[in-house]
């Protein structure tokens, strides 16, 4: 069973976050406080929404909402590289799906799936907000990438490669 400890470092952060709304309505730093623990553990268990609901006075359930509705939150270790390509329906019309198999097929994972050497997590999103310039994607919830073909796709996978933080 995988547990957290809140440090004193990470409590400052999150009381920081708190102070910015009245008390009785601390709960909205939930978002805040998981992208903390995100930022500092690679994702977010279990074990640490337990902890963020505690600290905020929310159920458990409140938090675990909040963390498998937005994909931004991981649930698990994933990849260097989080390469979320968008595959809802605008974009499945010009290309999203066909995208997310070269990726997939390049990487030679399934979907959701991380390479062997840990390097790319290729997953499925939401809508990005950028229909119009599907197939779309975005890179450690971060970057977005426009217009990817096939040939795109190839030449982010080279450069990421080749910038990745060896181990
Ligand atoms: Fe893909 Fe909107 S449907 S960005």
């Amino acid at each position: 069973m995988s547990s957290y400890q809140l440090s004193d470092a990470t409590r400052a952060r999150f009381d920081r976050e708190v102070a910015k709304y009245p008390y009785e309505q601390r709960q909205s730093a939930v978002m805040a406080c998981l992208s903390i623990v995100q930022q500092e553990e690679g994702f977010v268990s279990r074990a640490s929404e337990d902890v963020i609901a505690a600290y905020l006075g929310m159920p458990p359930i409140a938090v675990y909402e909040v963390t498998t509705f937005y994909n931004m939150f991981n649930q698990r270790k994933l990849g260097q590289f989080k390469l979320n390509v968008c595959t809802n329906l605008p974009c499945q019309l010009r290309d999203g799906q066909t995208a997310l198999e070269h990726l997939c097929s390049k990487l030679g994972v399934e979907e959701g799936g991380t390479t062997a050497d840990g390097l790319f997590t290729v997953q499925k999103s939401e809508c990005l907000g950028a229909c119009a310039d599907s197939p779309v994607m975005l890179v450690n919830d971060r970057q977005m990438c426009s217009f990817m073909t096939a040939e795109r796709l190839d030449e982010l996978v080279d450069v990421l490669r080749s910038n990745a933080v060896k181990a």
